[in-house]
């Protein structure tokens, strides 16, 4: 994504990229596995994966994280370095350019720590395959100099874990992919575990909310804990301002309302990106690249952060010739229903 396109979904209320105000989040975020909300499965396996690693008295197995932004991956990336008793090195893909960057990242860890790589499908073709090595072998080869005295340097560096974490799996070469042990994908969260998300953000930052109020926000957050967090925090200002601090349903449902976010969490861009697909293309199937450009937005940005809740709610189907329309979808927003061919197959994301 753009710098500029990632600052307009900053702004975006129901956006998942962080904007400054989500610093605040670190206070929210769990540190213990126990303390972690929902993805249950995750949970388990990570939970028999570090507890073996610990007793053998040996890093963890690198660890593959994929799945929409705001899901909490580097969250759970904290509390794996936490639960190992280890430090935590964070970077990103794009920052890694050359690999003497990797290099110097890799050679001043402490033996043990977890290394974390966000977007870790945007690394250069030439700093993954340093990296193989290295999370191979826990070795690295680096050419120095240049032209006939160039050579190469084999550099020791300690063992560590490495810890990827990317929007989709199919972005990640296969090679890459098959490097790392312990591979896992976050799902969208169900309504119940984004209600205890809510109450429990709601305790730490100290504002009251009944058990109706934290449904509506969970109901219209997206499946995604960041933008729950994030609703929480517009909604509380409204219950300050224009009621006695408190949330109810009702003034979540004002709140919410304010922004422009439906009884089912779409916001405009939602809405304008299903009614184009029945307005100009009769309901679909269009491929992304046209609706990217109709629309004015990234294809990335449809397929991280649109896309995957539309298709949670059952509104849009992936066929092999491009999205289309649900007849739910056109119900929920009262466009006619243009009945097409029989939708095939839906495609996995
Ligand atoms: N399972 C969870 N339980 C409680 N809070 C969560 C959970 N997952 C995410 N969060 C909250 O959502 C925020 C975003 O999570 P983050 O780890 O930054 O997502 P990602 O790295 O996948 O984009 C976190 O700061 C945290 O407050
Ligand atoms: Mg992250």
């Amino acid at each position: 994504m753009s710098e500029r396109k990632r600052q307009a979904d900053a702004a975006r209320v129901v956006g998942v990229t962080k904007n400054s105000e989500d610093e605040s989040e670190l206070s929210l975020r769990p540190r213990k596995l126990k303390e972690m909300i929902g993805q249950e499965k995750i949970k388990q396996n990570l939970h028999i994966s570090i507890q073996a690693a610990r007793e053998r008295g040996e890093p963890l197995d690198h660890v593959l994280l994929y799945g929409p932004p705001g899901l909490g991956k580097t969250t759970l990336s904290n509390i794996i370095a936490n639960e190992m008793g280890v430090t935590l090195r964070i970077t990103s893909g794009p920052a890694l350019e050359k690999p003497k960057d990797l290099a110097g990242a890799l050679t001043s860890l402490e033996p043990g720590s977890v290394f974390f790589i966000d977007e870790i499908h945007r690394l250069s073709r030439t700093v993954e395959e340093v990296l193989y090595s290295a999370m191979e072998d826990f070795r690295m080869d680096i050419v120095i100099g240049q032209g006939p005295a160039a050579r190469t340097v084999a550099m020791q560096i300690p063992p560590f874990t490495l810890i990827g974490a990317t929007t989709r799996a199919g972005m990640v070469s296969a090679p890459m992919r098959d490097r790392f042990g312990i591979q896992h994908n976050f799902d969208l969260y169900e309504s119940d575990d984004l209600n205890l998300i809510v109450r429990r953000s709601a305790e730490i930052i100290g504002v009251e909310i009944d058990a109706d109020g934290s449904i509506e926000i969970a109901r219209r957050s997206r499946g995604t804990p960041r933008i729950a967090n994030r609703l929480l925090r517009r909604v509380r200002d409204y219950a300050q301002v224009r009621a006695n601090g408190v949330i109810t349903q009702q003034i979540a449902d004002e709140a919410l309302r304010m922004l422009d976010i439906d009884v089912l969490g779409l916001d405009p861009f939602d809405q304008r990106y299903l009614t184009a697909i029945v307005e100009k293309f009769d309901g679909g199937p269009v491929g992304l690249e046209t609706l990217s450009a109709m629309l004015g937005e990234e294809k990335d940005t449809i397929e991280d952060m649109v896309e995957p809740f539309l298709m949670r709610l059952g509104f849009l189907n992936r066929t092999s010739r491009g999205r289309a329309i649900t007849r739910s979808a056109c119900v929920h927003l009262n466009l006619p229903w243009k009945n097409p061919e029989p939708s095939e197959p839906t495609l996995p994301l």
